[in-house]
């Protein structure tokens, strides 16, 4: 199944009951949630008590990204605000084993994330512990930044990673995907796809639609 997970980074945040209502008409089912804490990543951005407003005005399924350093200690809030999906980095993690037990513990999915410059190969332990892979294809931290170019091998590297294991783990893909790149991000086989500034600008019905409509189109191919 290939689901387009707008970021609400992008979005505005004086109209989001609005925005989230006009991406729904435009055939979007996931929000992807940016949250981070001016620590692991040199910026802040959402938190807690915004996703349990939001929760409260949208059925959309929330895909919670914590670029947070030891995110274990907020699993149980973010759960509970409403998170059907809790994302955490390996690099911010001392005890990733008990951080992914925390998360399904809450009776949410569980996902991990690597940075641009983290082998691949480190994910083959938890493959049977996560529900999603998340890999960054920009410097965590800011939407707006290029796509990097490297991506696409690593993204295609751990869908084979994913084949192997015979395990059903969706992979998702976040960082400067666009017109330009998400092709060949879907090439890769990656079948979640992040996309915030190329989303949330112009007239959001149209860019959300044309945009859902390519990443959807993948399975009738
Ligand atoms: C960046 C965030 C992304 C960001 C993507 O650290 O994790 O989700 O919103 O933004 P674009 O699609 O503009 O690169
Ligand atoms: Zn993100």
């Amino acid at each position: 199944m290939h689901i387009l997970s707008p970021s609400m980074l992008s979005a505005d945040y004086g109209y989001l009951a609005d925005n989230f209502a006009t991406l729904r008409r435009a055939g979007v089912t996931w929000i992807h949630i940016d949250n981070m804490d001016g620590a692991f990543v040199p910026n802040l951005s959402i938190g807690i008590p915004i996703v349990k407003s939001v929760r409260k005005c949208t059925d959309l399924f929330f895909d919670v990204h914590l670029m947070i350093n030891e995110p274990i200690r907020y699993v149980k809030e973010f759960a509970a605000a409403g998170s059907d999906l809790i994302t955490v980095h390996y690099e911010a993690c001392s005890d990733l084993d008990a951080t992914l037990a925390a998360i399904h513990e809450c009776g949410v999915k569980a996902g991990l994330s690597i940075k641009p410059k983290t082998p691949v190969e480190v994910l083959l332990p938890y493959l049977d512990k996560v529900d999603l892979i998340l890999m960054m294809s920009v410097e965590p931290g800011f939407g707006g930044q290029s796509y990097i170019p490297e991506s696409t091998a690593r993204i295609a590297a751990v869908r084979k990673m994913i084949d192997e294991s015979g395990r059903e783990i969706d992979l998702e893909v976040d960082g400067g995907v666009n017109d330009k790149t998400v092709q060949e991000v879907l090439d890769a086989g990656a079948n979640v796809i992040v996309a915030g500034s190329a989303v949330f600008r112009g007239d959001l019905y149209e860019t959300a639609k044309r945009f859902n409509d390519i990443v959807t189109a993948r399975d009738q191919a």
